[in-house]
Formats: C-alpha cells, sequence, structure tokens
C-alpha cells in the first residue's frame, strides 16, 4: 500500500520509527513531514497531508504531532479528509469500520514507539464495514457542500 506519513517537530523519532516498520512489511511510505526537531507549524504539514490522501496521491496516511489533535484539525479541513486521532487500538479499528478514515493520527507525547504501531496496525488491518456507515459518511460530503454554498 502507498501510505503517506507527516509530522512536526515533535514527532520525528517516531516519524522515522512509523515509517521504517511500515516499509518492513513491504509497504511505500511518502514522507510528506519535517526531519529536523526545528519548531514548525503542525497546520502546514496536516494540510499537505491532507490534500494528498484527498488527491489519491495515497491511499492513506499517518499524521503525527505532540498531540494528534493539530495536525489533524488542519487535515481535516480540506473536503474528502477523514482524519481520527486515536490512543488505542479499539478507536483504531473502529475508525475505519465505521468511520472509514483515510488518515489516522496520534500523538508523539501520548503514545510511545509500540503503543503507535499497535494503532497503525489496527487500523490497517480493519476494513470499513460499508451498510449504515456509508450513508454516514455520504453525510460528511453533505456538510462539505453545504460549507460551499456559503
Ligand atoms: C507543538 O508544540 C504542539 O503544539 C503540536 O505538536 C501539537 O501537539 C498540536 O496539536
Amino acid at each position: 500500500m502507498k501510505i503517506g506519513i507527516g509530522n512536526d517537530h515533535t514527532a520525528v523519532a517516531l516519524k522515522n520509527e512509523i515509517a521504517a516498520w511500515l516499509k518492513e512489511q513491504g509497504h511505500e511510505v511518502v514522507n510528506y513531514g519535517v526531519d529536523t526537531e526545528e519548531s514548525c507549524h503542525y497546520p502546514v504539514i496536516g494540510e499537505k497531508v491532507g490534500r494528498a490522501v484527498a488527491a489519491g496521491e495515497v491511499e492513506c496516511a499517518v499524521l503525527i504531532c505532540g498531540t494528534g489533535v493539530g495536525i489533524s484539525i488542519a487535515a481535516n479541513k480540506v473536503d474528502g479528509v477523514r482524519a481520527a486521532v486515536c490512543s488505542d487500538t479499539t478507536t483504531a479499528h473502529l475508525v475505519k469500520e465505521h468511520n472509514n478514515a483515510n488518515i489516522i493520527a496520534f500523538g508523539a507525547r501520548i503514545v510511545g514507539n509500540e503503543k503507535a504501531k499497535d494503532i497503525v496496525k489496527a487500523y490497517l488491518d480493519a476494513e470499513f464495514q460499508g451498510g449504515r456507515h456509508a450513508t454516514r459518511i455520504a453525510m460528511f460530503e453533505e456538510i462539505e457542500k453545504r460549507n460551499e454554498r456559503n
């Protein structure tokens, strides 16, 4: 799978570890994040990754900042993005199964390296369940269309 990854300055080491681990499993990883710990602005990375996912450059993506929150808020501003912050594996598989999340986010200050890998694995192994959940995903798109009219 072609997977994007993006991070701010708080998450360089964790990004590198997750990217290497994904590559070991045969995934292609596209790095949209920063590679130094010099302070940067996480909305820039969140938007970049959100646009890459929305455009189909990558099938899904992993976003990491201090909490996972700021960078996911930025990504969610892009139409078609469903970025979900997860700190546990139950949420990680449910956001794929029910919300068809196309970006998973977490915080380098919140989860350790092994938990982060467990979260990404739970997300990648899960499948969207469709049905009533697809009806609700379509409602997200309707909200985006109403925004365009304003
Ligand atoms: C950076 O200090 C921090 O605010 C950022 O990584 C993130 O936690 C924002 O949500």
